[in-house]
């Protein structure tokens, strides 16, 4: 699983340091000993986040999300474990040797295949844009758009010459198979015969956060129309590859999340975001061609604390950013709308009212529910009464979707001066939709993450060994027990053999933690951790083991109950599946033998401190 050295690992972790990286995600206060924050993986409004700042760990007392540092880079960033291990090195200046690289896994290999091959596309492409004799119709497109020497490095892109194997060939004379080549989306089989994907068009690589080229668009110059009425597509973007999928990325954050702004700006086109960054704004965004998804949306909400909408004013523009609103909101995000009236998309206002008059839009961007009430007042003559009727009914009915009282408050006051009905009306109306719309699924409790982590646990077992929340409650405690005292480790690995425990991760925490004390080493909890990585139930239950709370005034006394509990449930279990009288006798007796042994255990002396 490691794939660097436990001691660099160690470093990488305490280089980054766990609160500082976690503070660029959310709000985190010191309390006590520890660092607190609303959870970031379960909506909730007091905190019970917990960092963990000398061990490098996180754990949540109410979902239940625990793990070490770079567990937590995993989860926020979707990152898999090696990257994750890059992220936090590269953020730290910290070169990861090629020694410490052990066995790459076939998947991780071809993404690093892939993710090479973009790289060498990438440089490929921009190299023939600046190609004197082969670059220049590019080049001209590029300047017909307006786009400056600067606009062109900032983003890389390039020109994908009008030939069917110039990539093709540059990377298989650097090794690459065709298979791979085609794997990486950059070639497409035609008539059995690979060929280059992009052929006399213009580039725009595609960046992922990390900074790694995951793939491209590539845009014909000029009209997608062809002389005899006939239309290609305008874009051609990579397919899905092991490091591509256009519903999880965003193209220029990469760029976008280095802006200081605590917004980001939403558009729907390559070209708006380029022009946008030209602009000077550098907080701009897309999606990659498709409507605004769920990962995006909390991507989004992860790097800014509103999301301004910018898409075309047309009809598909309008209900996309309806669609956004709703999506980046119930994500617990915020968004407003700049409206770009006068021109059909960001990069033509551009062109049209200069960048002060797009700054000017983003200062005047439209509150959301404003955005919203303005759409449903266009559909009705209000002069009329009818019109009024049916306006002031959509408009309530709008406002029933809103959680904030004070908004909606405001709301009314607005559309009762619009319309000349009474605040009191609008209420009655607003209150009877207020019924009418569905009460989200409340949180998930504390108590129910509990008894699904238990189902959970269970579930790897037959059904006569399934342990209650008491067992798993007594082996959590126990664990945590010996973690933080080597003679009480040593104690209880003379007590209770890890297979003793009901589940493999318990086994293998104990199995770990006796190997440590064993050998005379610290016992090291991230790095213990990192054997469950990539498994996030299983990462969460490790982690949590090294988040008890509680205080013990005897820990020795405490041990033994815990140890006693733990195999006398395991008896008591088998007592209750057991048929044959025989069997139950001889469980009865050692149960009598455990209530005698317990006693002994009290009594003997142990050894050191
Ligand atoms: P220009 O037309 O050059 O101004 O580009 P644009 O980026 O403004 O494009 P447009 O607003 O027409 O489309 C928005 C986005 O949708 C583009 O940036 C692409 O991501 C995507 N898109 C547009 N046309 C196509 C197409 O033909 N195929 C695919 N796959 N995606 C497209
Ligand atoms: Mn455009």
């Amino acid at each position: 699983m490691a794939f660097v050295s436990d001691d660099l690992f160690n470093d990488i972790c305490m280089a980054n340091d766990i609160v500082d990286y976690a503070s660029s995600f959310m709000t985190v206060k010191k309390s006590g000993k520890n660092y607190m924050a609303c959870c970031p993986f379960h909506n909730e409004k007091t905190p019970s986040f917990s960092i963990d700042r000398d061990k490098q760990l996180f754990h949540c007392f109410g979902c239940g999300a625990s793990g070490n540092f770079v567990q937590l880079v995993m989860r926020l960033e979707g990152l898999d474990y090696k990257d994750a291990v890059r992220q936090l090195a590269e953020r730290a200046n910290i070169t990861i040797p090629e020694t410490g690289v052990r066995e790459l896994n076939a998947v991780t290999e071809k993404k690093e295949l892939i993710l090479e091959m973009n790289k060498i596309a990438a440089r490929f492409f921009y190299d023939s844009l600046i190609d004197p004799k082969i670059g220049m119709e590019a080049r001209r497109y590029f300047t017909s758009r307006k786009l400056s020497k600067e606009t062109i490095i900032k983003f890389g892109l390039g020109y994908a010459p009008n030939s069917v194997d110039a990539l093709l060939n540059l990377l298989k004379s650097r090794g690459y198979k065709e298979k791979d080549i085609v794997d990486a989306g950059l070639a497409v089989m035609r008539n059995g015969k690979a060929i280059d994907k992009y052929r006399n068009r213009v580039i725009f690589p595609i960046i992922n956060v990390r900074g790694k080229v995951i793939g491209f668009g590539g845009r014909v110059m000029g009209s997608n129309e062809l002389a005899d009425g006939t239309k290609i597509a305008k874009y051609l973007n990579s397919p899905q590859t092991l490091v591509y999928d256009k519903s999880s990325n965003v193209f220029a954050l990469n760029i976008a999340k280095n802006s200081n702004e605590k917004s980001l700006i939403l558009c729907e086109g390559y070209m708006d975001v380029i022009s946008v960054h030209q602009a000077g704004i550098t907080n701009c965004v897309a999606t990659l061609g498709t409507a605004l998804t769920e990962q995006q949306t909390k991507l989004l909400n992860r790097y800014c604390n509103e999301v301004l909408i910018c898409y075309d004013m047309d009809e598909a523009g309008t209900k996309a950013a309806l669609r956004a609103i709703d999506m980046i909101s119930s994500a617990g995000g915020k968004s407003r709308v700049i409206r770009i009236t006068g021109a059909k998309d960001p990069d033509e206002y551009i062109s049209k009212y200069g960048v002060s008059g797009f700054r000017t839009a983003i200062e005047k961007a439209m509150p959301s529910t404003a955005f919203k009430l303005s759409l449903i007042r266009q559909k009705y003559d209000i002069a009329d009464t009818d019109g009024k009727i049916q306006f002031v009914d959509e408009a309530a009915m709008c406002l029933a979707t809103l959680n904030n009282p004070v908004e909606v408050e405001a709301y009314i006051k607005k559309t009762a001066s619009e319309t000349g009905i009474s605040e009191r009306a609008i209420s009655a109306k607003y209150i009877e939709h207020k019924s009418k719309v569905k009460k989200p699924r409340p949180d998930r409790t504390k108590e129910e993450y509990k008894r699904r982590e238990v189902n959970r646990l269970n579930s790897e077992k037959p059904k006569s060994e399934r342990v209650g929340a008491t067992v798993i409650d007594a082996e959590r405690k126990l664990l945590s027990i010996i973690s933080k005292s080597r003679r009480l480790c040593i104690r209880a690995s003379e007590l209770i053999e890890p297979e003793e425990f009901s589940n493999s991760i318990y086994t293998t925490l104990a199995t770990r933690m006796y190997d440590c004390v064993k050998n005379g080493d610290t016992i090291d909890e991230a790095i213990i951790l990192n054997e469950f990585s990539g498994n996030t139930d299983a990462e969460n239950t490790a982690a949590a083991v090294f988040f008890n709370n509680e205080e013990y005034s005897d820990s020795d006394k405490t041990l033994y109950d815990l140890i006693y509990t733990i195999k006398l449930n395991k008896i008591e279990i088998k007592i209750n599946s057991a048929t044959d009288a025989g069997e139950i006798f001889d469980l009865i007796k050692q149960k009598n033998t455990l209530a005698d042994e317990r006693k002994k255990w009290q009594n003997i002396k142990s050894e050191g401190k």
